[in-house]
């Protein structure tokens, strides 16, 4: 079937069903084209938990559709292709997070939001790239002890920037730590007047030569407010067609071409639609998860910065 046969087909069945479709910014094009939102961890949680659906459609990883459903508990919350993991979530589980919990019984546990539920039903915060700083400095007092669980590199940006130490979890994601030195001095050198932006999941070498760390939505409020005409974009390469999308006279350079997390890429129109037409993969939890992560995740819509 042609793509704009499977856009009318899913915008049919999107009114019959009452259902609402959710889109990082990492997804393949034609998914982000039939978004109703398009956005960050954050801004994709703050949708799900306000949106007014039957049913969340989440075209991304299976933490995200997770934690969709955590805070919309009575809506039906589909995943077009469960196998949509993310290999830095899966780095820690419950057990594990219990058994660092056991060994510094005073700390309060922060987690990105790059988690499976149960590991964020065991921690006291949640948190995303965009508001890491904030939920540190606003909600955690000077002198408690903090684990910081899963991603090693965020954990040393936001460590730097609050000035606090954690007891930190060795995860990485596997697409930013790839990001190498290296790329960003060729791209620099081939850019001389681009602006650089990395995510802050990249490696402490890479931070240190760009000009902005930022989530992936900080980067699409970035590229249209700055006066840079050409901008070097050290993340996942699928936000560069929403980044273009938005500012057509300006010019987006992939940091690593390397960069593509192959998670995100399993999602497509056609999978979409099965998913509306069976109503499947539908994301379940059990209600005690569910309410134990709310309560991290709501402490984290607090700090939106
Ligand atoms: P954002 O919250 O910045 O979109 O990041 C999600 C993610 O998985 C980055 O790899
Ligand atoms: Fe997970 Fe990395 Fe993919 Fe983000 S880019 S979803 S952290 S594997």
């Amino acid at each position: 079937m042609k793509d704009n046969k499977i856009v009318d087909k899913i915008r049919q069945l999107k009114k019959k069903r009452n259902a609402i479709i959710l889109v990082h910014n990492y997804q393949p094009s034609e998914v982000q084209d039939i978004a109703d939102f398009l956005g960050d961890s954050l801004g994709l949680s703050i949708q799900a938990s306000k949106v007014n659906a039957d049913v969340i459609v989440f075209c991304g990883v299976y933490f995200m559709a997770e934690t969709a459903k955590i805070l919309s508990p009575q809506k039906i919350v589909l995943i077009p292709d469960k196998n949509a993991g993310c290999p830095l979530a899966d780095t820690i589980t419950a057990q594990q997070l219990k058994e660092l919990k056991s060994q510094h019984p005073r700390a309060k546990v922060l987690c990105y939001v790059n988690t499976p539920a149960e590991v964020k039903a065991e921690a006291d915060y949640c948190c995303t790239s965009a508001n890491a700083v904030g939920v540190v400095n606003k909600a955690l007092k000077d002198e408690e002890e903090i684990i910081f669980v899963p991603d090693k590199y965020l954990a040393h940006y936001v460590s730097r920037k609050t000035n606090r130490n954690f007891i930190v979890w060795q995860g990485y994601c596997p697409v930013h730590a790839n990001i190498s030195v290296e790329e960003v001095k060729r791209q620099k050198l081939l850019h001389p007047s681009a602006v650089v932006l990395v995510h802050l999941e990249c490696s402490p070498d890479v931070i240190e030569l760009a000009d902005e760390v930022l989530s992936t939505e900080g980067m699409c409020k970035y590229a249209k407010k700055s006066k840079a005409k050409e901008i070097i974009v050290g993340t996942e390469v699928g936000i560069i067609y929403r980044l273009e999308k938005e500012n057509p006279y300006k010019k987006f350079y992939p940091l690593s071409e390397r960069a593509i997390c192959s998670n995100m890429k399993i999602i497509s129109l056609e999978k979409v639609l099965l998913s509306l037409e069976e109503m499947k993969e539908e994301v379940t939890l059990p209600k005690e998860i569910i309410l134990s992560a709310e309560e991290s995740i709501c402490r984290m819509l607090e700090f939106r910065d």
